[in-house]
């Protein structure tokens, strides 16, 4: 935990309205030892009773309003073009916000030597040979996998203090905005669609939550560098899947097995990924939560 200091530790979240921006909320507004700032694109927060301002990471001279303004200690940046297959088409958008966005960031946290948290992806690999460790060589097959890799590169160029922290296949209790893929399984199957899942693809899905107890520790130990962040076990995404079907008590005949190729997606998928995350356990004390416990999470929490 943040504790300690008579001064209360300043976090920005940039990218607060998604998935993971969301849950970091819910983890540090809760501490009193912190003065929290969240920002993301839309005009006001899915989450109320907090402080927040609309940022668009693309406007440089509003990246600097608001971190000259806020002057925190540490920047975490959850914001980011996600959506895969559109990337393909929409390169300029994509480009625009993954590099030219975090570089605007990057600049202003070295300005005010804020250190900068940075959050980035297995996309960044080709899916050959994977799980990969921090020190694997990148090669990004697809455009995002490309954006995510030069937004690392940019930060590591920069001067900055940072740390990246890479993960794959985020789900968790996520309250606002677009479903994570527990609760789209869940729903589909429940509503009795069929759905096709990929059996070829591997890696290790993520426990958001977990993401940001690994955040509070990289905090709490000054950690800087690279660290993966991911899940306890490998799986394909059907077995996943089933393991979703399986504690939800859900008909796992909707479940269609097939392969990335039959899908005919723009973006072309790492197979055989996944993150080892060795050194976040050696240096951070970081314990995956188990799949079982993890949907435990998220059945209290969003009563599925
Ligand atoms: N989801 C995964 O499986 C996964 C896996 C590995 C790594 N990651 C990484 O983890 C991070 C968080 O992912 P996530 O799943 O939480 O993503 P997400 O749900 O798509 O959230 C991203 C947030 O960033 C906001 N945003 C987009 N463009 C922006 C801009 N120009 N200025 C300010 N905010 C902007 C989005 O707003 P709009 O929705 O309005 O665009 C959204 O609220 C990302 O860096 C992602 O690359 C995700």
């Amino acid at each position: 935990m943040i504790n300690g200091s008579m001064l209360k530790t300043r976090i920005l979240i940039i990218g607060s309205n998604g998935m993971l921006g969301q849950r970091l909320i819910n983890f540090f507004s809760v501490n009193s030892n912190v003065e929290l700032l969240c920002v993301s694109k839309e005009e006001k927060s899915f989450i109320d009773n907090i402080e927040y301002r609309s940022l668009d990471i693309t406007q440089k001279q509003k990246v600097m309003d608001i971190v000259l303004d806020f002057f925190p200690d540490y920047i975490i940046n959850a914001a980011a073009y996600t959506s895969v297959d559109k990337a393909e088409e929409e390169r300029e958008i994509t480009w625009k916000i993954n590099v030219n966005g975090v570089e605007n960031i990057a600049l202003y946290s070295w300005t005010i030597d804020a250190h900068l948290i940075h959050i980035s992806t297995d996309y960044i690999f080709d899916g050959k040979n994977g799980p990969y460790s921090e020190d694997d060589k990148p090669s990004p097959i697809n455009y995002y996998g490309r954006s995510k890799l030069a937004s690392e590169n940019s930060i590591r160029t920069s001067g900055v203090r940072f740390t990246i922290v890479r993960s794959n296949v985020l789900y968790g209790p996520v309250k606002f905005g677009r479903n994570d893929y527990v609760k789209w399984v869940v729903e589909s199957l429940r509503s009795g669609k069929e759905i096709r899942i990929v059996k070829d693809q591997f890696n290790n899905p993520t426990f958001i939550d977990d993401i940001c107890l690994a955040i509070n520790k990289l905090i709490e130990f000054k950690k800087e560098g690279i660290f993966n962040i991911a899940g306890p076990e490998i799986l394909s995404r059907l077995d996943f899947t089933y393991r979703i079907a399986d504690y939800f008590s859900l008909d796992k005949k909707l479940v269609t097995p097939i392969v990335t190729e039959d899908l005919k997606q723009p973006a072309p998928r790492p197979l055989k990924s996944g993150l080892i995350t060795l050194k976040a356990e050696t240096q951070l004390g970081f314990r995956a939560t188990s799949i079982t416990d993890s949907f435990a999470v998220i059945r209290k929490y969003l009563g599925l």
